[in-house]
C-alpha cells in the first residue's frame, strides 16, 4: 500500500483565501504585530512568512524588531502599549526568546484577547476545559489536515509523540474534545515503538529527525508529521521517516508541504477571530 499525500500546502491555500474573504467583508483591516527579539536566522524566516501571509490576507501586519539584548522590560513595555492599542487584535511574541528574559512573564503579558498564538494561561486553561478560546496555531492546524483527510476521531486511538506545550499538550485536548482515545507518548515513555503500533492515528511533534521508522506504523494509519529538521548535509526532514512509513500508512504529510503552512493559514484565521470577538 502506498499512502494517500496529504497536502497541507494545498489546505492552507484554501484556508487563506476563506481567512482573506472573512476580511474583505469586516469592513475594516484586523491588526497583528509580531515581536521579534534577537537574529535567530529561524526565527527570522518565519516572521517574514507571517508578516507577508498577513499582508496577503488583508491584515494590518507590523514586525517589530528588538536587539538579542533587549532588557526583559522593554518588551514588556511593548507588549503594554500594543494591548492598549484599539488597532491591534493579535500580539505574537515569537518564540524561543534570548535567555535573559522569562519567557512566561512575556507570554503572561499578553491580554488573552490579543493572544493569537493560545499561550495564555487562561487559553490554555480554556482549552483544557474543553472550552477553546484562542487555540495554538500549529495543533490547530494538525485538527484541520485530519478533518480534511476524512479520517474517523471519534473513538479512535490516537498517540502524540511529544508533550510540548506549543504542540503535544494542545493537541491532546483538542483531539480529546474531538472524541479520540488519547495517548500521548514522550522522551520518558517506555516502548515510544509499541505505541506507535496500537496508534489508529499518529501526530510526531518530537524535534528528532526521522525517529519513526516504518515498521512502527499500523497499516492504513493517518500520520502527521510535525517535525521540521535540517540535517548536516542540508536536507529538511521531519520526526518520521518518510519513505519508510508512507509504504504502511493510509494517509501521511510530507515535510515540507505538509503541517508547515497550515500553521500560518491558522495564524491568520486566528487574527481575525481576536478582532470580531474583542471589537464585538
Ligand atoms: N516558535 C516556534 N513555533 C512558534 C509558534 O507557534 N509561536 C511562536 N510565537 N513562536 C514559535
Amino acid at each position: 500500500m502506498t499512502a494517500q499525500i496529504i497536502d497541507g500546502k494545498a489546505v492552507a491555500v484554501e484556508l487563506r483565501a476563506t481567512v482573506a474573504a472573512r476580511v474583505a467583508a469586516l469592513g475594516y483591516s484586523p491588526g497583528l504585530t509580531v515581536i521579534l527579539v534577537g537574529d535567530d536566522p529561524a526565527s527570522a524566516v518565519y516572521v517574514r512568512s507571517k508578516d507577508r501571509a498577513a499582508r496577503e490576507a488583508g491584515i494590518n501586519a507590523q514586525t517589530i524588531r528588538l536587539p538579542a539584548d533587549a532588557p526583559e522590560a522593554r518588551l514588556l513595555g511593548e507588549i503594554a502599549r500594543l494591548n492598549a492599542d484599539p488597532d491591534v487584535d493579535g500580539i505574537l511574541v515569537q518564540l524561543p526568546l534570548p535567555r535573559h528574559i522569562d519567557t512566561d512573564r512575556v507570554v503572561e503579558a499578553i491580554d488573552p484577547q490579543k493572544d493569537v498564538d493560545g499561550f495564555h494561561p487562561l487559553n490554555v486553561g480554556a482549552l483544557a476545559n474543553g472550552r477553546p478560546a484562542l487555540v495554538p496555531c500549529t495543533p490547530s492546524g494538525v485538527m484541520k489536515l485530519l478533518r480534511h483527510t476524512g479520517v474517523k476521531l471519534t473513538g479512535a486511538r490516537a498517540l502524540v509523540l511529544g508533550r510540548s506545550s506549543i504542540v503535544g499538550r494542545p493537541l491532546a485536548h483538542l483531539l480529546l474534545a474531538a472524541d479520540a482515545t488519547i495517548t500521548v507518548a514522550h522522551s520518558r515513555t517506555n516502548d515510544i515503538a509499541a505505541e506507535c503500533r496500537r496508534a489508529e492515528i499518529l501526530i510526531a511533534a518530537t524535534g528528532r529527525p526521522e525517529m519513526v521508522r516504518g515498521d512502527w506504523i499500523s497499516p492504513g494509519a493517518t500520520v502527521i508529521d510535525v517535525g521540521i529538521n535540517r540535517l548536516p548535509d542540508g536536507r529538511l526532514v521531519g520526526d518520521v521517516h518518510y519513505e519508510e512509513c508512507r509504504q504502511r500508512a493510509g494517509a501521511i504529510t510530507p515535510v515540507p508541504g505538509g503541517v508547515g503552512p497550515m500553521t500560518i493559514a491558522c495564524l491568520l484565521e486566528n487574527t481575525v477571530e481576536a478582532a470580531i470577538r474583542r471589537r464585538r
